[in-house]
């Protein structure tokens, strides 16, 4: 049995009390709990609008329909991210691309960004959305991507499904003011977690309300001609889809969200003693943070220089099982997929440094009730592993 995992969810008796008082309530599914955690949500990350969906993934497969995307509608994201993102573009028949990373950071590179948009522009073809992830808990260079997207015309997305948390320049609802749509997941091993579960937000009305409809059938309340209300004004306009959240589920994120800063502290801890166990180690990188940043450490990805150790990532992975340690790979990069090979043709070498940074990174690690003897203890095996 693993007994640590590189990400754990944490559930206290505050928890337990608020999932069991909404089971005890007269609504399982659609109650007052939904209203009150999209409430919750909004005034936390500063958000106009917020949509609660039964997972990150729906959010972003609801995203790109109500946005439109059709076929031949180039969407970027970065190829180190989750699946999710690039899925929901396939799932709209648009066209999914990607960007090359930035060295430092492991988010899309604005650089690389830029150079894609003008090459297309040659070819005469336009973005329609960029889907940029705040990859392992660190924002992306977001005042920069808005100015590309208000010169080139695209939507800003925000996958924050990893920096629930994070602030940017000292503000945690940094993710509202930069894109025009942003996505949180609450899965298990998320910052906050309501099991499944996952948000969208935006400052668009119209869009919200849209999300709202098809994210339960695609039905909407109908005003008679007459002005007087039918006994079941509801009618079907678009083809939706069942991604409702449950009340109890928003009865455990109200929960969560109470303990959001509390969580982002602890995994600041964790990452500053894995900083001072593993600093000044030859070929190792640890995470770099750029300046104005407040890390939400999701994952601690390190570098590892493979080559220069000679033993290979499948052989650490094997030795920290030997300890129930269980690391993680975030993550195989999107376009080598077989699936995205196959269907969009995409080709090794394309990003050189996604490839090269998934060849060496590992997750180690980090979470609320990880013990600083637990973490002293991983460092010490992964610095005899690569010395
Ligand atoms: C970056 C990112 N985007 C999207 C998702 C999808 O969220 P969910 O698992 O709630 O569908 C995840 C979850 O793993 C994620 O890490």
């Amino acid at each position: 049995m693993i007994k640590i995992n590189y990400n754990r969810h944490f559930i206290d008796k505050k928890d337990i009390n608020s999932v069991v008082s909404s089971l005890k309530s007269d609504y399982l599914t659609k109650g007052p709990k939904i209203n009150e955690f999209e409430k919750a949500l909004k005034i936390k990350f500063k958000a106009k609008y917020c949509s609660l969906v039964s997972n990150g993934t729906a959010a972003l497969h609801l995203t790109g329909i109500a946005l439109g995307w059709k076929k031949n509608d180039i969407i970027l994201s970065s190829p180190i991210t989750f699946l999710a993102g690039p899925n929901s573009v396939v799932y709209s028949n648009a066209r999914p691309d990607f960007v090359d990373i930035d060295e430092k950071t492991y988010n899309i590179s604005i650089h690389e960004l830029e150079k894609k948009i003008l090459k297309l522009k040659l070819l005469k073809k336009k973005i329609k959305a960029v889907i940029a992830t705040d990859y392992a808990g660190q924002p992306c260079d977001w005042k920069n991507l808005r100015k590309l997207a208000n010169r080139h015309k695209f939507t800003l997305i925000n996958d924050n499904c990893h920096s629930i948390g994070a602030k940017y320049f000292n503000n945690l609802g940094y993710a509202s003011k930069y894109a025009d749509v942003v996505i949180h997941s609450y899965h298990a091993i998320k910052n906050i977690t309501t099991g499944e579960g996952g948000a969208i937000f935006s400052k668009n009305k119209k869009f919200i309300n849209k999300i709202n409809s098809l994210k339960s059938h695609g039905l909407e309340k109908i005003q008679s001609k007459n002005g007087l209300n039918s006994t079941w004004p509801y009618q079907m306009l678009n083809l939706g889809f069942n991604y409702r959240i449950t009340d109890f589920q928003c009865a455990l994120g109200i929960s969560q969200l109470k303990k959001l800063e509390k969580f982002v502290i602890k995994r600041n801890q964790i990452a500053k003693i894995y900083r001072k166990n593993l600093s000044n180690i030859k070929n190792l990188t640890l995470p770099h943070i750029e300046p104005n940043i407040s890390h939400a450490y999701h994952l601690f990805p390190i570098k590892v220089n493979f080559k220069n150790i000679k033993i290979s990532k499948e052989t650490i992975l094997r030795k920290f099982r030997k300890y129930n340690i269980n690391l993680q790979v975030h993550y195989f990069p999107v376009h080598l997929q077989p699936f995205y090979k196959k269907k969009f043709n995409f080709r090794q070498n394309s990003f050189p440094c996604a490839e090269n940074f998934y060849k060496s990174t590992l997750s180690l690690p980090i979470y609320y009730n990880l013990k600083k003897k637990e973490i002293n203890k991983i460092a010490s095996i992964l610095k005899k592993l690569i010395k």
